[in-house]
């Protein structure tokens, strides 16, 4: 395969994309310069010290890892110069950034939600970690944002993505025309078209979620797990149990060899753990792009009305039929729930 850069690929799909050509192009450029910054520290965090607590917590009270703060700085720091992004809203902000009352962003027409850094617990294990992002297009010309130009159902994204810095770089995003990945090539500084028109099996042969909250699952989900864990070769069960707590590596996973990610409810977290806005919406719009699907309970993850910044929702996605299967179980809830009231 001839070397495409994201640069160059992004000015060849311009066409594609429905609004002035070339401000997703500075957005997504602006993005990935950020992450290339982010990868640098990633990869020498032990030399550097940045591993460990940054001494801090984030609005939902996590520790704060000192690679979130830093990656966080970075995005803030690319898309406050970019001038394309009026707004940002950060897992690490409790409120909005708004970028609007600045010179240089008070005509950018897109608004950035995003988490700097997942999976960071596993950041000082050498275990992959990631970014993910989500862009919508403001509502108004310009002036003041207001929250319902920030709170846009998952289905109005132009553009969503993650980098996942693992045993190799890779950025991965979509704008509506099918997902695309992008591998860092260190020794040009780029990312290089690796995985064109990437699409997720319809079925795969691995669930993925923490079994360590299984006693706190409902119990459809309970129900889901022993399915996955009975013999059955006509349906290539038991399945394979893989879990890296990087939700960006888990769905990286996902994505390419098929399967089924699941951060259902619990009585430790009754509406799930994932944020919708920085997680769940940007990941949702991905793997739909690629075949696949998303949901949480019985509603489509990007359909659901979002009604703040920093909202969790439950996440049940991967690949269709796997998926199909677990909202087999939750009718099944429904269905008994209806018949018994
Ligand atoms: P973040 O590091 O941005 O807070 O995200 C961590 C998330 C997600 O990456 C992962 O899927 C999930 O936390 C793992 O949660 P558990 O450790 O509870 O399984
Ligand atoms: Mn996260
Ligand atoms: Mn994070």
């Amino acid at each position: 395969m001839s070397l495409k850069t994201l640069g160059q690929f992004i000015i060849e799909k311009q066409a594609d994309f429905p609004y002035a050509k070339g401000e997703l192009s500075r957005l997504l450029r602006d993005i990935g310069i950020a992450a290339k910054v982010v990868n640098r520290a990633v990869n020498k965090a032990g030399l550097a010290d940045m591993l460990g607590e940054n001494g801090s917590a984030n609005i939902q009270g996590e520790v704060q890892q000192k690679l979130d703060v830093f990656a966080d700085e970075q995005f803030i720091e690319a898309l406050s110069r970019g001038g394309e992004c009026c707004y940002i809203a950060s897992e690490e902000h409790e409120d909005g950034i708004d970028l609007s009352t600045l010179v240089t962003s008070k005509y950018g027409q897109y608004i950035v939600c995003v988490d700097p850094l997942d999976g960071s617990s596993n950041i000082d294990l050498n275990v992959s970690v990631g970014t993910i992002f989500s862009i919508y297009r403001r509502k108004k010309e310009s002036g003041v944002i207001e929250s319902q130009e920030v709170l846009q159902y998952g289905r109005e994204q132009v553009a969503a993505g993650y980098v996942i810095y693992g045993s190799s770089t890779m950025l991965v995003y979509t704008t509506g025309k099918g997902v695309n990945g992008f591998t860092l090539d260190p020794s040009i500084g780029e990312f290089c078209l690796s995985h064109p028109d990437m699409r997720i099996p319809k079925q795969g042969k691995t669930y993925s979620v923490n079994e360590g909250n299984y006693r706190k699952f409902p119990q459809y989900i309970k129900d889901y797990i022993k399915y996955c864990q009975e013999e059955d070769a006509s349906t290539s069960r038991p399945y394979t149990s893989r879990y890296i707590g990087s939700m960006v590596a888990d769905i990286h996973r996902t994505l390419i060899i098929g399967g089924v990610f699941l951060y259902p409810e619990s009585s430790a977290y009754p509406q799930g753990k994932l944020r919708l806005l920085y997680e769940c919406n940007p990941m949702a719009f991905i793997i739909e792009q690629a075949g696949g699907r998303a949901i949480s309970n019985t509603c489509r993850v990007l359909d659901i009305r979002p009604t703040h910044l920093h909202q969790r929702v439950p996440i049940v996605i991967g690949s269709a039929d796997m998926v199909g299967k677990v909202e087999k179980y939750l009718e099944k809830v429904d269905i008994l729930t209806a018949t018994e009231s």
